[in-house]
């Protein structure tokens, strides 16, 4: 175990950054710096972004910041997990250096930012259209991260998948030189994608929730016989549990993000989200329709 550094100013991480560059170059070696943000509330998924960083970095930088320009008005910005000793600990066992953790005054000195990151088309799908302006508040933070840390990579989770899609998209058109990592999702046993909003779920939430995996992975076996009938497999089982609202269910373009024709044969991928009582759950899957 590693003693971790947690930073909460641009400056303090500049500097220790700095110090880090300085070293390796005085003995003619390389720092590659790698990103994970979060949000904190560390579960094993994250740890598994962690680990692909250290995979590819001399220094890993983990950032913890519960991002207000990413939720909207009536979501659980005020109620999101803090849990900054468990996470440290959990970094720790990890071999972290360094974790970035500003306040919010820290991050947005006038309140929010006037410059904001606004997405594409497919920003406004999906989980952009059931939440109105949380990717451009996303991609705006991810945007200052990427300049506050200049890392070589940033690691994502799959879970995530729109999120992970739009960053690709946005470091692509910016000409941002950070290369975008993205590592699978991390499940229970019983399938469910390991999400901080779990912990918000009672048993009987938790049980229900399990159907969105089992309708995704009833689509991956649907998937030879067409669109049709793996949209028709996922939206049995899932419909089957009556605490699942779901909030949709689309075969999307693993390039574009777009839905596809019925007649699609091909990669593609299946995206899912709903509600379970007040938590709003998401996932998905890739598949091959035949
Ligand atoms: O996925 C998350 O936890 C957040 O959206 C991110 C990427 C850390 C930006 O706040």
């Amino acid at each position: 175990m590693s003693t971790i550094e947690v930073l909460s100013t641009i400056a303090e991480l500049h500097d220790r950054l700095g110090q880090a560059r300085d070293r390796a170059a005085l003995t003619g070696g390389d720092t590659r710096i790698v990103l994970v943000p979060t949000m904190g509330a560390l579960h094993a998924g994250h740890l598994a972004l962690v680990r692909r960083a250290r995979a590819l970095a001399d220094i890993v930088v983990v950032s913890i910041f519960v991002n207000p320009l990413q939720f909207g008005a009536g979501e659980d910005l005020d109620s999101y997990p803090r849990t900054l000793d468990a996470d440290l600990a959990a970094l720790a066992a990890e071999n972290v250096s360094f974790v970035f953790a500003p306040s919010a005054r820290e991050m947005y000195p006038g309140g929010a930012s006037d410059t904001r990151v606004t997405t594409g088309p497919v920003g406004s799908l999906y989980e952009g259209a059931a939440r109105p302006g949380h990717f451009d508040g996303m991609l705006t933070v991810v945007a200052k991260l990427l300049n506050i840390v200049t890392p070589d990579a940033a690691v994502f989770g799959q879970k995530d998948g729109q999120q992970a899609f739009l960053v690709q998209r946005m470091v692509a058109d910016l000409n941002v030189r950070t290369v975008i990592e993205v590592v699978e999702t991390v499940r229970e046993p019983s399938g469910l994608a390991l999400s901080s909003r779990n912990r918000y779920l009672d048993d009987a939430g938790h049980t229900a929730a399990q159907a969105l995996f089992a309708g995704l992975s009833a689509a991956v076996e649907a998937a030879p016989a067409g669109p049709t009938a793996a949209l028709a497999a996922a939206n049995a089982r899932i419909g089957s549990q009556s605490l699942v609202k779901l909030d949709y269910l689309v075969i999307v373009h693993p390039l574009t993000l777009l839905t596809v024709p019925g007649d699609y044969r091909g990669p593609a991928r299946m995206l899912v989200a709903a509600r379970v009582g007040a938590t709003r759950l998401i996932d998905n899957v890739s598949l091959t329709l035949g």
